[in-house]
């Protein structure tokens, strides 16, 4: 078993909150920014699993701890609403996707939509991305200092081009380009300071100018993709759409929109923590090694599903660094969480972060043990929402088997053509101003393996 950075943050251990934390307005969010988990662990021990904050100059109520988060997912009551909730932090950007629609109007899009979800489209999905993960993972070139989340992050937005939208054959020159700046441009849009798309030089007016030009790219191409459907999941939705009736142009486009911001961010944040966590942990990585090594270059989706230590590394790696650290709701009626009221109309911050690292549900909380989740130990049976990276209730995460599908193709073919390590006192200086990321990019020294096959 391997050991803790001693950089990395003890959950009940956190000291007072630092000066630029009091400062009014502001203060809440400078403090969650620095150290979100460190937050939230003052939060809980300070005024327990349901208090509020301010973030972003509103006032939140936060829920920490599996009970008080299980209350808002599970949303007995139906007081929780995600559209105003989600809405408030991504604003315009991804209206009426999945995630921000409520109630009947979701439960009915959900239904449409999970058709594009089910395992023959997944086995798709599978085909086109294993042979595009193992030549571009090829081509990497070894450095000592390889920058990794930068190369994911533009990486799975190649894939997504392709798996998402059927690829090049739809775009003209530079319009891809074009498209995932559009694309990236809408993610960041999300933790502007300044909340107007109006003001020129500012991060929503950059995230609308981004969000015209995606509907206008899926807009023009979605007759091509009725008319000649592929593998592709835009093509998938298209069908739905079309075979049920229930879901216009529009809101395939809308929703398109959305399943992109849902699957890149999330999906590299994955992959760049199990590089992290295996680079500091030599035997995990020679041990997950091997079994991807019995894979061949483009394994199915039921041939990745079964190398058993990928799925203990990444539920692991989720549990640590999971990639949604708080969801967004806000009350739509006058309710209570734990016998504390909230009132109709509260932002309500559910953070499953502090959830994975508390000691009453996890051994060492701190410590890298993907054993954890073995059969024999299971800690995630704890408490139904001690491990929540994927959500929990209605809106929990649709794209939960293609996110887990992506990650473990790229990490396998990582495996397979690679060896890396990162110092074993490195902790990577994090971002978290929307979901988070290293911000010095994680450089890894990365060495090519002499052979990307036992034989
Ligand atoms: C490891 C990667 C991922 C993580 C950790 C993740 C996490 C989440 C979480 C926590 C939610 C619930 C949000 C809420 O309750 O407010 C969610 C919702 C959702 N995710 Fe993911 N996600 C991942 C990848 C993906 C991918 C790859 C896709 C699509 C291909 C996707 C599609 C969606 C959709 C459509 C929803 C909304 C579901 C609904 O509201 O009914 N996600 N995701």
């Amino acid at each position: 078993m391997s050991t803790a950075a001693p950089s990395r943050d003890t959950v009940f251990r956190p000291g007072p909150a630092p000066l630029r934390a009091r400062l009014p307005v502001l203060g809440g969010t400078l403090e969650y920014v620095d150290d979100p988990l460190a937050t939230m662990a003052r939060r809980y021990r300070d005024h327990g699993p349901v208090s509020d904050l301010t973030f972003l100059g509103a006032t939140w109520t936060a829920l920490l701890g599996p009970d008080a988060c299980q209350a808002a997912l599970q949303n007995a009551d139906k007081a929780f609403a995600n559209g105003p909730g989600w809405g408030h932090l991504v604003g315009p950007f991804f209206d009426r996707g999945l995630m921000l629609l409520d109630f009947e109007e979701h439960h009915h899009y959900r239904h449409l939509m999970q058709e594009a979800f089910t395992r023959p489209h997944l086995e798709g999905y599978a085909r086109t991305l294993a042979p595009l993960v193992e030549a571009g993972i090829a081509a990497w070139r070894p450095d000592p200092a390889f920058a990794m989340y930068p190369a994911l992050k533009s990486f799975t937005l190649d894939l997504a081009t392709e798996v998402f939208m059927g690829g090049a054959e739809l775009a003209e020159p530079g319009e891809l380009e074009r498209v995932n700046a559009a694309f990236v441009d809408c993610v960041q849009a999300a933790n502007g300071y300044i909340r107007s798309t109006r003001v020129p030089f500012t991060r929503w007016h950059r995230g609308a100018r981004g969000r015209r030009l995606l509907e206008d790219f899926l807009r023009r191409h979605l007759p091509a993709r009725r008319a000649r459907p592929g593998e592709d999941l835009f093509s998938a939705l298209i069908r739905v759409a079309d075979a049920s009736g229930g879901i216009d142009d529009d809101d395939i486009v809308n929703q398109m929109i959305f399943l992109l911001m849902a699957a890149h961010d999330t999906t590299t944040s994955t992959v760049t923590s199990l590089v992290y966590e295996l680079g500091r942990d030599p035997a995990w990585q020679e041990r997950c090694r091997r079994q991807c090594l019995e894979l061949g270059p483009t394994p199915t989706l039921a041939e990745v599903e079964e190398v058993a230590d990928l799925q203990l590394v990444m539920k692991e790696a989720l549990r640590l660094h999971p990639p949604v650290p708080v969801l967004a709701r806000r009350t739509v009626k006058d309710t209570e969480v734990l016998g504390v009221p909230i009132p109709a109309g509260r932002l309500t911050a559910v953070m499953p972060l502090l959830s994975h690292r508390m000691p009453e549900y996890w051994t060492d909380p701190e410590v890298f043990d993907p054993e954890r989740f073995s059969d024999a130990r299971r800690e995630d049976k704890s408490h139904r929402y001690a491990w929540e990276p994927f959500g929990g209730g209605v809106h929990k995460c649709l794209g939960m088997i293609f996110a887990q599908l992506e990650t473990k193709l790229v990490l396998s073919a990582l495996l397979r053509h690679f060896e890396w390590t990162v110092p074993a006192d490195y902790a990577p200086p994090m971002r978290n101003e929307s979901l988070p990321y290293p911000g010095d990019g994680l450089p890894v020294a990365l060495r090519r393996r002499v052979s990307a096959h036992w034989r």
